[in-house]
């Protein structure tokens, strides 16, 4: 079966990553979380400082962005691929709420997206790799083999969301959690560089009614029926 390209976009909390782990997994693939990749430099620059009160100076984040050593390991214990920001694994760190808050502003910074877009690109040179995220059908991998567009009802969104941050330790109100995931949707999808949008090719993958099980049963019947095709 010949390796394939598998992009995944979507509105924030769709369960993009949950799928494309899954698919990973399932098909021996490398798998790429390019949030992570917009949320470590997030990080970075509040770390550094370079972020108050939601407003930044843009010329200050792109003179960081050379700094920025960015590394995907997997985890043999949890059998996930954790992110790593300059040696250090951030996988946690990442997931804030200050760092969601901030996020789509600093991932709307051409140069930003410039460098996180060569990483992704050369991750991916080779096909055999999932990689989920808002522009990866439609600007990274505008040739991938399978391009979903994912999408579900926000307040089973910010419900799936709230659990995963309360299973880490944080606690935010489902209020809090469902203005967050809009406003990103919101900025994501009104950005000047590369906005999330349906690309024309995507197979579009509402699983606000569908359990993990069969959101994975259905893509891996699509990914059977192309493979024969590509083979
Ligand atoms: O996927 P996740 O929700 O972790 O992504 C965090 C943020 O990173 C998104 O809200 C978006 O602003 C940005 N992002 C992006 N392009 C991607 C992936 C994520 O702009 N390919």
């Amino acid at each position: 079966m010949p390796k394939i390209t598998i992009a995944i976009d979507g509105y924030s909390s769709c369960g993009k990553s949950t799928l494309a782990k899954a698919l990973a997994a399932k098909l021996g693939y490398a798998y790429v979380d390019s949030g992570a990749m917009y949320r470590c430099i997030t990080l970075y620059s509040l770390e550094k400082g370079l972020i108050k009160d939601h407003s930044f100076i843009e010329d200050e984040i792109i003179k960081i962005i050379p700094e920025l050593q960015l590394s995907f390991e997997f985890n043999p214990i949890t059998k996930l691929s954790e992110t790593f920001m300059n040696g250090k694994n951030v996988e946690k760190e990442i997931r804030q709420m200050i760092v969601s808050e901030n996020v789509s502003k600093i991932s709307a910074i051409k140069a930003v997206r410039t460098r996180m877009i060569m990483i992704q690109r050369e991750l991916g040179k080779n096909g055999g790799i999932v990689m989920d995220g808002r522009d990866i059908g439609t600007n990274v991998f505008p040739s991938a083999d399978l391009k979903l567009f994912m999408t579900a009802d926000p307040d089973i969104r910010t419900q799936r969301r709230l659990d995963e941050l309360t299973s880490k330790g944080q606690f935010p109100t489902f209020l809090e959690v469902k203005q967050n995931l809009l406003s990103r949707d919101y900025e994501d999808t009104h950005r000047h560089e590369n906005p999330l949008t349906q690309a024309k090719d995507a197979i579009v993958l509402d699983n606000s009614d569908l359990s993990r099980e069969q959101q994975l049963e259905f893509v891996l019947r699509l990914i059977h029926d192309l493979t024969l095709k590509v083979d």
